[in-house]
């Protein structure tokens, strides 16, 4: 399997637009995607707040990797998502993990952080394949239609 990094282009908005139709995208945006407009908005709205790269397989864009959240103290905030069709084999794991080279490497980071609905067990098993560790449960951090979630937390270290 041959996935990369690169950098989200205008003309990869139609592919996001179709990612946020799946029904466990909707809460992946901090506004609805419902237009194609509005995805080509989700992408020009990375400038200036993180770095998010277009995860590519076989040249064809199947999900998305973002560090935002820098702070002073060389944490970052780590996100992932895959397209429907490209899940199950490998892709946000392996391109999870390829951020995490880079935002070390690259940006100079120390500590990555995630977090994921504790009913959202996929996403564990790729942040734990990743090499994040699991560092505990935040109770109720979330809030979804009245319904609050608990949130599990995990971090890799530039050193681990
Ligand atoms: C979570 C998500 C990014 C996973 O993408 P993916 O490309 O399928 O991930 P990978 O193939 O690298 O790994 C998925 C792992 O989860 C496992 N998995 C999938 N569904 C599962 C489930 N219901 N229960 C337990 N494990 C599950 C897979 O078996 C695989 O683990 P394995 O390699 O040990 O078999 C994708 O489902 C997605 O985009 N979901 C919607 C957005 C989202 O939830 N983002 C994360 C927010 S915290």
């Amino acid at each position: 399997m041959s996935i990369k990094l690169r950098e989200w282009r205008e003309d990869d908005a139609p592919v996001v637009f179709r990612a946020f139709q799946a029904a466990d995208m909707r809460r992946q945006s901090p506004w609805p995607i419902l237009s194609v407009q509005d995805a080509a908005g989700w992408i020009a709205a990375w400038e200036g707040v993180g770095h998010a790269f277009a995860v590519t397989l076989d040249d064809q864009v199947v999900g998305n990797v973002a560090v935002s959240g820098i702070d002073g103290h060389d944490n970052g905030w780590v996100s992932y998502w895959t397209v429907e069709e490209a899940r199950g084999r490998g892709v946000a794991a392996a391109a999870t993990s390829d951020l995490a080279a880079w935002a070390f490497r690259e940006r100079g980071l120390y500590r990555l952080e995630l977090g994921h609905r504790t009913n959202n067990p996929a996403s564990c098993r790729v942040a734990t394949k990743a090499g994040f560790r699991p560092e505990g449960i935040e109770r109720g951090k979330l809030c979804y239609d009245g319904i609050r979630y608990d949130v599990e937390r995990h971090a890799r270290l530039a050193t681990d």
